[in-house]
């Protein structure tokens, strides 16, 4: 596209002008335990600076949630639905591999697990968009957001999840940065806070951000969360974590979150038997425990 060459004055302003538009850091409570406590603002008494925890993930943040297969990303992002659906809030769930029966299930039975009171409300409360059956709205990212744009103004959307972002771009990664690019603006303009879960393919480096597409996603959002699972193969393994040879460890870091203060360290994550996820203990304080 050629552009005349002209100064575009609306994009200008001073600091204060800006900052009256800039909204307050809250924590927003996502379902899932021993997560909430890892986010931090910094406040200064007497001139030394105090952590204050955060309750939740920053609201209006984009959080991009990545793994390789079978690492639990979508039932975080499910539990995130499910809580700030059964607190009251209207969430949309986007799903882009899954089609919509089948994410609904899974929905419910997620809610029974966290012991969700009035299981009605997630009914009402939870919005599909279902673009795994819908090729358009997979193919074609315009379609995708204007469907989004009308569910936000129809049911008052404040929270959505994408279950996943690759999916909208499987058989043309190089259009990663492009495609999340759109999507992440979008959240903005928008006030939503947001869950994009992302995958990894099994070459990439098990805790780093890299995800399908490269670096193009950890890049652009606000927040990454990353998930690895390992096998305990080695001697080595076995005196690191603490576990005999042969046993599973599920891993939970976060990587980056450009909104606020946050914990550094790689944790422990456990999947129960009702299928909900936990953050566990920190490397360090478990092999202190096994000692
Ligand atoms: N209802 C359940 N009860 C117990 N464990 C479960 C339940 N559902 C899933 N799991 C376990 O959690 C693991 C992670 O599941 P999840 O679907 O969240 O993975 P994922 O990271 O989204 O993978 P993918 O990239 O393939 O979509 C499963 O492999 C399974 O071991
Ligand atoms: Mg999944």
């Amino acid at each position: 596209m050629a552009y005349e060459s002209e100064p575009i004055l609306e994009s200008i302003s001073t600091l204060g002008e800006s900052l009256k538009k800039a909204p307050e850091i809250k924590g927003v409570p996502t379902g899932i335990k021993g997560l909430d406590e890892l986010f931090f603002t910094t406040e200064f008494k007497r001139g030394k600076p105090v952590k204050k925890p955060l309750g939740g993930i920053p609201q209006y943040a984009v959080v991009n949630l990545t793994g390789v297969s079978d690492t639990g990303k979508s039932l975080m992002a499910e539990q995130f639905a499910v809580k700030r659906a059964s607190e009251g809030d209207a969430v949309c769930f986007i799903t882009v591999e899954t089609t919509a029966p089948f994410v609904s299930a899974a929905l419910k039975e997620r809610a029974r697990a966290m012991g969700v009171k009035d299981i009605s409300t997630i009914d009402q409360n939870i919005i599909i968009i279902d673009a795994a059956s819908y090729h358009r709205l997979r193919e074609y990212i315009p379609s995708l957001l204007d469907t989004l744009a009308y569910a936000i103004k129809q049911y008052k959307i404040k929270y959505v999840v994408i279950d996943s972002i690759t999916g909208l771009y499987e058989s043309r990664e190089m259009m990663a940065r492009q495609v999340v690019r759109q999507l992440f603006n979008f959240m903005k303009k928008w006030y939503q806070t947001a869950i994009f879960v992302s995958q990894k393919r099994s070459g990439h480096e098990e805790l780093s951000p890299e995800a399908a597409g490269g670096y193009a996603v950890a890049h652009i959002v606000d927040c990454t969360i990353v998930l690895a699972k390992q096998f305990i193969r080695s001697r080595y393994d076995e005196s690191l974590y603490g576990l005999p040879i042969g046993e599973l460890i599920r891993l939970f870091r976060i990587d980056g979150c450009r909104m606020c203060g946050h914990d550094t360290s790689t944790h422990v994550m456990y999947i129960t038997e009702a299928g909900l996820v936990e953050i566990g203990p920190t490397l360090k304080e478990l092999r202190e425990t096994k000692k």
